[in-house]
């Protein structure tokens, strides 16, 4: 078992003290099932006010579900539709505030306001996505998405 207490003054603080921790639980661990698995569930539990945290690949040109945490979520998404299919065309990160308000959302689970996806690289290439969800609108700000992404590279070693 794991029990990381990751308690920081500031959410910059937060988030590194957090990617340590995901770098340490990844680490010597070669499956990339595991990994995604065990960044999954840490996400999940640490960040707070998120109803789905989790992973889809990259299978031959199309968004595939992962391991994740959450209710039971769309399996395949297309390049370019919804937030996820949106950051792995772009290969940018997607910070929605509003997700009603964004055109071709994918909405896997109803209680889903806001979004954050991060796209995963690996030699070059775009090996899928993190996402996350929250039921609050708004959820996530310019901290998160930097944090978020800084959670990314510390994974990408591992995957
Ligand atoms: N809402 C996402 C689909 C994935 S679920 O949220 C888990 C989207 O629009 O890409």
């Amino acid at each position: 078992m794991y029990d990381f207490k990751i308690e920081a003054g500031t959410k910059a603080a937060f988030y590194d003290e957090l990617a340590k921790a995901l770098e340490s639980l990844v680490a010597g661990e070669p499956d990339q099932v595991a990994n995604m698995a065990n960044a999954a569930a840490l996400i999940m539990e640490q960040l707070g006010d998120l109803n789905w945290a989790g992973f889809y690949r990259n299978v031959e040109g199309t968004l595939v579900l992962g391991p994740f945490q959450g209710r039971a979520a769309c399996i395949r998404i297309p390049f370019g539709k919804g937030v996820c299919g949106a950051a792995a065309e772009s290969r940018e990160t997607q910070r929605v505030e509003d997700v009603h308000a964004f055109p071709g959302h994918i909405a896997c689970d109803a209680a889903s306001r806001s979004e954050l996806v991060v796209p995963i690289m690996k030699d070059g290439e775009l090996f899928g996505v993190l996402d996350l969800d929250s039921p609050s609108p708004a959820r996530f700000d310019a901290e998160d998405e930097a944090g978020c992404e800084k959670l990314v590279r510390a994974l990408e070693a591992a995957l």
